[in-house]
């Protein structure tokens, strides 16, 4: 199977299992932005649409792009916005969207799956006015060195997705390459694993 075959396997099931991981995530989001506004909202790999339904909260026009239909279609049986544009699309490709059209652009737990960071936040950076700003927020890297990656739980069985570790390093210089100033790094761990390694890792940059 391949990463988006995973994922439509997974899809029905994404938003009630238990996932601590996600759970961690929307709180990251929800905390990181509580106080701001944007114009335009790019999520990459927007999934069942978790943080999407925020996103239109605080912005007045969401795109959100995902390869998987299944997990897209998730997304659009709750999602219902003239201000929101769905597009299947595959990350690791030229995206279909303008440059300088958009003033934040958002990956959560979508870059584990992304060999190579660079082409993506190019592609970022493209489309982002000047100033605008790329957050990130991924299975912390240290976790992963400890065997943590997406999984799909069945009753008989679980399937592990394939995934690349990205060190904090990575994402760093990737983004430095791409232009990108970092304003903000957070390691974030959920109340039941305070004594372990951080559950997840996000980071806030502005394009210089
Ligand atoms: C773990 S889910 C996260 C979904 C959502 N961002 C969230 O936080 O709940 C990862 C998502 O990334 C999508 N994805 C992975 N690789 C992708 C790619 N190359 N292009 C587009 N979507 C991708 C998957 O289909 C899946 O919906």
């Amino acid at each position: 199977m391949n990463i988006e075959q995973y994922y439509d396997t997974w899809a029905s099931t994404y938003d009630t299992v238990e996932n601590r991981t996600r759970d961690l995530d929307a709180i990251a989001v929800r905390s990181t932005f509580a106080n701001a506004r944007f114009s335009t909202i790019l999520e990459a790999g927007c999934g069942t649409g978790k943080n999407t339904s925020f996103w239109l909260e605080i912005c007045d026009r969401a795109i959100a792009l995902d390869f998987s239909s299944e997990m897209l279609a998730e997304a659009q049986k709750k999602l219902n916005s003239p201000n929101l544009e769905f597009q299947v699309a595959d990350i690791s490709k030229p995206w279909e969207i303008g440059d300088r059209t958009v003033d934040l652009v958002t990956f959560n737990l979508v870059l584990e799956h992304i060999q190579d960071l660079k082409p993506i936040f190019r592609e970022a950076s493209r489309v982002l006015k000047p100033s605008g700003k790329l957050f990130v927020c991924e299975l912390h890297p240290t976790r992963q060195y400890l065997g943590g990656r997406a999984e799909i739980k069945t009753t008989s069985n679980t399937l592990q997705i394939p995934s690349y570790v990205h060190p904090i390093s990575d994402f760093i210089e990737s983004a430095e390459e791409c232009g990108f100033s970092l304003e903000r790094l957070k390691e974030w761990w959920s109340d039941r694993d305070r004594n372990k390694p951080p559950r997840l890792l996000s980071l806030l940059w502005t394009k210089s």
